[in-house]
């Protein structure tokens, strides 16, 4: 499976659960691939991903490279890492099938993993057009707070129109529910807000939250891995929670 991770809105945790998600599908045993398509590279940094004068996703989408060129195999996963190289590649990539350039990149390994996880930048442009394009679904995190009905409908009419024109099979995976502080948020509200937003864009809302934890911070920075380092976390717990509810939906 080709799963996206989405949200145009910044630091609603998209790059904390890709993280997350392919380090616990990695230590589950399926064979696992990510690809940092954010050109802050915040995914690449967290594992310590090589990410200067080192083949990334840019020369990749730029067809100069083959894939097996740009995939680093690290300890936590393997990864196509970026650098801020790629916020050039708006303007960069040329007209024609400019969307397709990360489906074709993949078409040669996708056969090679059991999930390949993209983290996608705080925007619709062409890099989010072109995970989308080369995915099956999208998982939309989403924080407490923001719950703006105009977001999801931008992002929902991005969806539509790749759906349309480039990759009519995508589905939206479902959304997941971040940074959730007990203390400030009321649960229950949240859960009906999430589920108004769901049912705009006809999708499901994850029974698991995230909650807040300094723990994330601290093994971002620390580049260590939750699954191995901070297996009594409660943060943890909730990946972990969330992954298995994830996992479910595919039986
Ligand atoms: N559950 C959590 N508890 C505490 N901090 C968190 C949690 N999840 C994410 N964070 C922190 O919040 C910040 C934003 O998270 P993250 O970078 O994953 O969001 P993002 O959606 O990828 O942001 P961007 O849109 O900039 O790519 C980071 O500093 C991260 O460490
Ligand atoms: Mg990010």
């Amino acid at each position: 499976m080709i799963l996206s991770v989405a949200n145009q809105k910044g630091g609603v945790a998209k790059t904390t659960s890709t993280l997350a998600i392919a380090s616990r599908l990695k230590q589950e045993g399926y064979k696992v691939l990510a690809i940092d398509l954010d050109p802050q590279g915040n995914l690449s940094e967290s594992v310590d991903a090589k990410q200067i004068e080192v083949p990334t996703v840019y020369e990749l989408l730029k067809e100069e490279i083959t894939v097996r060129e740009a995939i680093q195999s690290l300890n936590f996963f393997d990864i196509i890492p970026s650098n801020i190289m790629l916020a050039g590649a708006e303007q960069e990539l040329s007209a024609t099938g400019k969307e397709y350039r990360l489906k074709e990149a993949l078409e040669s390994i996708s056969i090679e993993y059991d999930y390949i996880i993209i983290d996608t930048p705080p925007s619709l442009g062409i890099l989010t057009v072109n995970a989308f394009t080369a995915s099956d679904e999208i998982l939309i995190p989403t924080t407490p707070g923001i719950f703006a009905v105009n977001g999801i409908e931008q992002l929902n009419n991005t969806i539509k129109n790749v759906k349309k024109y480039c990759n009519q099979n995508l589905k939206i995976n479902g959304i997941l529910v971040t940074r959730f502080n007990p203390r400030a948020n009321i649960n229950k509200s949240i859960k009906e807000l999430t589920e108004n937003l769901a049912e705009h864009i006809g999708a499901k809302v994850y029974n698991s939250y995230i909650r807040n934890s300094v723990v994330i911070e601290e093994s971002q920075a620390n580049k260590i891995n939750l699954f191995e380092n901070y297996k009594s976390a409660t943060v943890t717990s909730d990946y972990s929670n969330f992954i298995n509810e994830f996992l479910g939906e595919q039986l």
